[in-house]
């Protein structure tokens, strides 16, 4: 399983980067604005960190105005993965672009079906939003579970990218159920290192160990 960062802040990239367990980053607008700087220097910085795909979102409406802002997005870096939304103006981008060997995740998707077409469109990562499913009472999870299972019956090349992970069991079913990708903030990825048990097993070890006697 890949772990992917949901952020544009340099310097949690930079942190979660030297753990050497971070595979890539996914941004979308909201979090490019939380950042004082120009999307393209910006991403620039990001791809400069992280030797992996990193995913910038095109803003248009119609299909020909996120081809334009694709094809320069992808120019910008080989690590940039173009993201489109699910739309069918989205899908008939994803479509062109995909046939232009440029990488595209398809993003804002909650339903099988629409999985389903980003992968028939040529999609390189599909993005189910587990959370904002949770939001509205529906199960995000399950549809993980549906759309593995689709990909995996027609031997689909689209990688499922799970996004909107709000915590670590998001993380744990994700793997169960066998997605390629989970995207998750800062705040979710540093949790995932960490278990009350650990942190007293490691005290008592050192308590005991000044114990110890040492050789002057
Ligand atoms: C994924 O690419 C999105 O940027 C992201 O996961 C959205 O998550 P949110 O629902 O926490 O905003």
């Amino acid at each position: 399983m890949k772990f992917f960062l949901d952020t544009a802040n340099l310097d949690e990239i930079r942190d979660a980067a030297s753990t050497g367990v971070l595979d890539g980053i996914t941004t979308n607008p909201t979090l490019i604005s939380k950042e004082a700087n120009t999307f393209e220097d910006q991403l620039l910085k990001i791809c400069s960190l992280v030797d992996g795909p990193v995913s910038a979102e095109t803003v248009s409406r119609d299909a020909g105005g996120m081809i334009e802002e694709a094809r320069h997005l992808a120019k910008l870096h080989r690590n940039i993965v173009v993201k489109c939304p699910m739309t069918k103006d989205g899908l008939k981008a994803t479509k062109i672009l995909s046939g232009e060997r440029i990488r595209v995740n398809v993003t804002l998707v909650f339903s099988a079906p629409q999985a389903i077409m980003a992968a028939k469109a040529g999609a390189y990562f599909v993005s189910p939003f587990v959370g904002r499913l949770d939001d509205v009472g529906q199960s995000g999870m399950d549809l993980i579970r549906d759309i593995v299972t689709i990909f995996n019956n027609y031997e689909y090349k689209t990688e499922v990218l799970v996004a909107s992970i709000r915590n670590p069991i998001h993380v744990v079913q994700a793997a169960l159920m066998g997605a390629d990708i989970c995207t998750m903030p800062a705040k979710v990825f540093e949790q995932l290192f960490k278990h009350p048990l650990t942190d007293k097993g490691v005290e008592q070890f050192l308590k005991d160990w000044e114990t110890v006697p040492v050789i002057k």
